[in-house]
């Protein structure tokens, strides 16, 4: 596991250089936990003024699917870490970086090529590592849609192989519906791949995601920490509202426990991973991993004493972490319901007259109607509070046209 040995000053030749591949919202929070250590920050984003543009030291606009173009920036930035913040990455290049002994990429090089691709991970939770997960087949052409969807059964849900926050996903109850789902699975496709996935519907109580820690023992062994369990809603596959701690079923978390101490160990390298599970009774099915902060985790700002972002901070440097939970409490997003460059927000002090909320604006330079723009914060004795008073604030927060 190789970390920094010593931590730099910025701007000066003992620098310890960090470049995020990625610079949004979570990338900006990973990036001020990095800069409260001294850490040199380098922010790569593909549009520029991205969230984590504005605080990092220097900033960088690319393709970073171009893997040319990446290789050039690493050769240029040589930066002690490379921390892959989004999927969409020429993550072959970063392997043969890694391979070639070039740069250390977070948590592995591997990590993010198998979770960029559905399949990669799929492969490896179910018939690698035998974990519980929805009933699956992967289809390239509509004739293989149909027949995946017939051996999966209906309801079922179909998604892009190379997609994010639920885009090109739908959920289909018959035979009727498939060539419709192929259509907008492949309009929704990060990359015209033609390829997805058809998964049996799992009627779930409550849906989790379990943040999991790898950092470094006093004696350089890695030590697998769980933070408390987070409740969260999506809409569309996207998530709308989170809370920790969630209650659950003590063999249900156990078991959650079991799944995602499997599949971070698996990926291995030091960092936080967001392990998405669906939950009924005492079932656990495991649905999909970010080797990086989650969005629902945001959460975790007002809730732990280390948040997703400072705990990932320190896991990569090679620093011990803290997952201990402070309170309870609760997120709600805040989209920005316009399509429109440059927005305001007007009800914030409102918003924050709500009993202990807090709001983060994401600082993002361009706003579409369903597109996260912050995030509302509450905490409070019981989660079931925190939740409305999240919303409630999150609902304050009213995005208007610039004049
Ligand atoms: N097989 C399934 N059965 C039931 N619900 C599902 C299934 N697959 C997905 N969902 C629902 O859709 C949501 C999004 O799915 P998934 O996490 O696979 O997509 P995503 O595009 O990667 O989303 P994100 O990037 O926001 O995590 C899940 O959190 C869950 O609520
Ligand atoms: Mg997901």
């Amino acid at each position: 596991m190789k970390t920094p040995r010593t931590l730099g000053t910025p701007l000066s030749p003992t620098a310890t250089k960090v470049m995020l591949l990625g610079s949004g919202e979570l990338g900006k929070e990973v990036i001020i936990a990095l800069q409260r250590l001294g850490v040199e920050v380098i922010a790569v984003d593909r549009y520029p003024n991205a969230p984590g543009h504005q605080v990092a030291h220097r900033a960088h606009v690319i393709n970073m699917t171009d893997g040319d173009a990446l290789a050039a920036l690493i050769e240029q930035e040589k930066p002690d870490l490379v921390v892959p913040e989004i999927e969409a990455i020429a993550t072959d290049k970063l392997a043969e970086l890694e391979q070639a002994g070039k740069i250390t990429c977070i948590p592995t090089a591997r990590a993010a090529q198998l979770t960029m691709n559905r399949e990669g991970i799929r492969r490896l939770a179910a018939e690698t590592l035998g974990l519980a997960t929805s009933p699956y087949r992967f289809a390239s052409s509509l004739e293989e849609l149909r027949a995946g969807a017939d051996a999966v059964g209906f309801p079922c849900v179909v998604k892009p192989v190379m997609s994010s926050s639920g885009k090109g996903q739908s959920k289909i109850d018959s035979a009727d519906e498939v060539q419709a789902a192929w259509d907008y699975a492949a309009a929704g496709s990060r990359v015209d791949s033609g390829r997805v996935i058809v998964e049996g519907f799992i009627d779930f109580d409550y849906e989790i995601t379990l943040l999991t820690v790898r950092s470094l023992g006093e004696d350089g062994q890695v030590v697998t920490q769980f933070c408390d369990p987070i409740g969260h809603v999506q809409v569309q596959g996207d998530y709308v509202e989170s809370w920790q701690p969630c209650r659950m079923h003590p063999a249900a978390l156990e078991r959650a426990r079991d799944i995602a101490g499997k599949v971070t160990a698996d990926l291995g390298g030091l960092g936080l991973f967001g392990v998405e599970l669906f939950v009924k009774d005492e079932m656990v099915w495991f649905s999909e991993v970010s080797p990086r902060p989650h969005d629902t985790g945001m959460v975790t700002m007002a809730t732990q004493v280390q948040s997703e972002f400072e705990l990932h901070a320190k896991a990569i440097l090679g620093l011990p972490v803290n997952v201990a939970l402070k309170s309870p409490g609760a997120s709600a997003v805040i989209y920005g319901q316009h399509e429109a460059a440059g927005i305001a927000f007007e009800g914030v002090a409102e918003a924050l007259r709500v009993p202990h909320s807090d709001i983060r604006l994401f600082g993002k330079p361009e706003s579409f109607a369903r597109r996260r723009m912050g995030v509302a914060l509450a905490t409070a004795d019981d989660v079931d509070t925190a939740r409305i008073n999240a919303k409630l604030a999150a609902s304050r927060v009213k995005p208007v046209l610039g004049s």
